[in-house]
């Protein structure tokens, strides 16, 4: 349910004082897990093109066992809630994506420990976390056609968004549409992560199916918070 701290100033309607409550935290997995079904099989398609045709089948598995997991921790904080996704995603995910994906949660529920709701900055920090966490793990750099191509842009326009003082909701909005943008970018890249490096030059000309799953996710928190009446 949307939180609004009532501050009595005219930044009210830009979003600005909105936050994300634990019951937002938990709309936004569900909502994951619906929109990673739905396009199970384009990820498998995109993974069979330059991978091993699992990132589709092996992600709805996961969010399909965070779905199963909900209802333990519905009463949790939002740091526990997340932490919990990790920790499922992990043990049911395999692959690559497993311990990446699994990081990414940990790490933003490390950030988000205690907390009872969301605002844009520790959104943010916590989408940082996350991304370092990714990054340390699997040592990727941008413009190795993996998913930090897309979640690496999608925490800059975050923190652009902050510095130019527009509300949460439309930071969100902005962050999932540079994901999109990063993810059409993989598109020429030749990898140099993952199994897509093994193709080396013939990688290039195909969209990353981890950048494509990352996008889908943080569509989904802008879609799921937005409907919510987080963006201005
Ligand atoms: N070292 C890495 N760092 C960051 N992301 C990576 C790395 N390796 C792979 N990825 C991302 O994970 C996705 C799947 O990776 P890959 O094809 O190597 O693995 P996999 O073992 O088949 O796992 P999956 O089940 O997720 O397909 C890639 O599309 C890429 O976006
Ligand atoms: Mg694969």
């Amino acid at each position: 349910m949307l939180r609004f701290t009532r501050l009595g100033c005219a930044g009210e309607s830009n979003g600005s004082q909105m936050t994300v409550s634990r019951d937002d935290g938990l709309q936004w997995l569900r909502n994951c897990a619906a929109v990673i079904a739905k396009n199970r099989l384009y990820l498998i398609e995109l993974d069979a093109a330059i991978g091993d045709a699992d990132h589709g089948a092996n992600m709805d598995r996961g969010f399909q066992a965070v779905l199963k997991k909900l209802p333990d921790i519905a009463d949790k904080d939002i740091g526990s809630i997340f932490k919990a996704a990790g920790m499922v995603l992990v043990s049911t995910v395999g692959g690559a994506g497993g311990p990446l994906y699994g990081t990414f949660f940990l790490q933003a529920g490390a950030l988000t420990a205690g907390k009872p709701e969301l605002d844009l900055s520790s959104w943010t920090a916590a989408l940082e976390a996350a991304i370092n966490g990714v990054m340390m793990r699997g040592k990727a750099e941008p413009g190795d056609k993996t998913m930090v191509d897309a979640l690496l842009p999608a925490l800059d326009a975050l923190k652009q968004s902050a510095s130019l003082g527009e509300g949460f909701g439309v930071a969100l909005r902005a962050s999932a549409e540079a994901a999109r943008q990063g993810m059409l970018a993989t598109i020429p890249l030749v990898a140099r992560k993952g199994r897509a490096s093994y193709l080396g030059e013939r990688s290039a000309g195909h969209q990353d199916p981890g950048a494509t799953s990352s996008y889908l996710l943080l569509k989904a928190a802008a879609d799921t918070w937005e409907l919510n009446g987080l963006t201005a």
